[in-house]
């Protein structure tokens, strides 16, 4: 059912709407966007962990984190299973360009809440484009069990999302929040220009 998809470009607030060649499956095998997509869920795993690890003093964040922990994992065994299942290999990790110019905007110096809310608003960001991603793969495969398949974890990103803006929201004013959060999006419309007029693939 397409019609019901939520409107993510409304809802999550990006800029721009999903990058072109993110519809255009044609020239990525199965493989290269299972592979991809495992890596990105390994990658939630381990950055939640760090968080907790680095803010454990934060009641909250550490609750509210620990299950999505587990979820992120339960993410990579499903995408691993699926390459298994159809006798793909996981491939190597590619360098990612899109996350690696994302940490590059994060303040690295400064008040400890600023580079909290960095930390946070990165995750957020990640979640959304992810999310997105996924819209386009639940519409855009051949495959129906492979449609449902990202429907799923569609609506897991989407989820996250907003978990990472309410745990920011809890603890720093949420004017100081929006306020960044405007910051990121221009950031990343820019960067998503940037990645466009050099060619460089998205995951
Ligand atoms: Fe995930
Ligand atoms: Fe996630």
């Amino acid at each position: 059912m397409q019609e019901d998809s939520i409107d993510v470009k409304n809802i999550l607030g990006l800029q721009l709407p999903s990058d072109p060649r993110w519809v255009d499956l044609a020239p990525l095998s199965l493989e290269d966007i299972l592979t991809d997509h495992a890596y990105c869920e390994q990658k939630a795993a381990t950055t939640c962990i760090s968080l907790i690890q680095r803010y454990s003093q934060y009641e909250k964040l550490v609750t509210e984190l620990a299950p999505i922990v587990t979820e992120e994992w339960g993410h990579f065994r499903a995408v691993l299973n699926e390459l298994q299942k159809r006798g793909l290999k996981l491939g190597k990790q590619r360098k990612d360009i899109y996350v690696n110019e994302l940490l590059l905007f994060q303040k690295k110096g400064g008040h400890v809440d600023d580079r909290f809310l960095d930390e946070l608003l990165t995750m957020a960001l990640i979640e959304a484009r992810s999310c997105e991603r996924f819209k386009r793969l639940s519409e855009g495969l051949n495959d129906e069990y492979l449609r449902k398949f990202y429907r799923m974890f569609m609506e897991s990103e989407a989820g996250h999302y907003t978990l990472f803006i309410t745990l920011c929201e809890h603890y720093l004013p949420k004017k100081k929040v929006r306020d960044r959060w405007k910051e990121w999006l221009e950031f990343e419309k820019d960067l998503m220009n940037r990645m466009e007029i050099r060619g460089d693939r998205i995951h």
